[in-house]
């Protein structure tokens, strides 16, 4: 019998001892590019979107070419998986490449592509996670401090895919995780991860995002609409309740004032919105090397992987 191939669905199903040595391989891969060149050489990348993606599709495959490998991308609505089941088209899919990467809306289907798949299976986020985003924000927290371990990050915004993975992956990694979450549904909770990071003295939860940021080392934040609703007509009143509700956590000059905390954002921003664009821009800003991570946060993840 084959042995099942590993996934990458969240970190919560890996040790966390192999998550910290993929976060060392993650950042010599950065510091010694070269060294990697090659090593996917006759191996390609599929990956799958049912979503809009602009960071999760360019690094997956600049990722690929700079590994000497190749990466495909397959829309979904452009593909066969619209007219058939999920395990048929993906067992197919395993026999033309040596990974799959998908972002799909629905975390079930995520897993019957997982059930399919004879080859590893890469969460490019979907509605309950998003683990790629959150290894490369442990790479950028890395650089900038040496380890993430002790390190205090306050995310502020609404209780998301991320957030699950911020707190699984900082269960793992020893970050003080400090949550401001004012819009929260609470069958989009990962309990199983909160309930760890509450066990190991690493989770705080509270709606005082002022005293939230005075200590923080990192701020961070994300869009306060998932991607999929941003422009659904049948959303329109929900976006309007939340925005309302939202405005007094944005993250600006005024909230900041007095925190000498970095500031976070895993983009697309909506600037004005979850963040002011003179934060965004400012000395304090480290988002744009956390968007240049994921590319080898996710070259990691794919030599982790072949
Ligand atoms: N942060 C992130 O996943 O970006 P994209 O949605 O553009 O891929």
């Amino acid at each position: 019998m084959t042995e099942a191939p590993k996934h990458l669905i969240d970190w919560k199903s890996w040790e966390d001892g192999e998550i910290r040595e993929l976060l060392a391989l993650a950042r010599r891969v950065k510091r010694r590019r070269w060294e990697f060149q090659g090593h996917m050489q006759g191996r390609t990348l599929v990956m799958v979107f049912q979503k809009t993606s602009t960071r999760t599709r360019v690094s997956f495959e600049a990722g690929m070419t700079e590994l000497g490998g190749h990466a495909i991308n397959l829309d979904w609505r452009a593909s066969n998986f619209t007219l058939s089941d999920i395990r048929s088209e993906t067992r197919y899919l395993s026999r033309n490449s040596a990974f799959i990467m998908a972002r799909l809306k629905s975390h079930s289907d995520l897993l019957d592509m997982a059930a399919g798949a004879t080859v590893p299976v890469i969460n490019g986020c979907c509605n309950l996670y998003h683990p790629c985003q959150t290894l490369a924000d442990m790479l950028t927290i890395a650089e900038d401090r040496g380890d993430p371990d002790g390190a205090r990050l306050t995310y502020i915004g609404a209780y998301n895919n991320v957030v699950n993975s911020l707190v699984s992956i900082s269960a793992a990694l020893g970050v003080e995780l400090t949550l401001v979450c004012p819009v929260r549904d609470e069958t989009l909770v990962d309990e199983e991860s909160r309930a760890r990071l509450l066990g190991l003295g690493l989770l705080t939860e509270t709606l005082d995002a002022k005293a939230a940021v005075a200590d923080a080392d990192y701020v961070y934040t994300d869009t306060w609409i998932d991607m999929e609703y941003f422009n659904d007509p049948a959303f329109a009143e929900e976006k309007e309740r939340r925005y309302a509700l939202m405005l007094p956590y944005q993250l600006n000059a005024e909230l900041l004032a007095g925190s000498g905390a970095r500031v976070m954002h895993d983009m697309p921003m909506h600037l004005g919105y979850e963040i002011t664009e003179d934060l965004a821009e400012s000395e304090r800003s480290i988002i744009y090397d956390q968007a240049e991570n994921r590319l080898d946060a996710q070259k990691a993840i794919l030599l982790k992987l072949v």
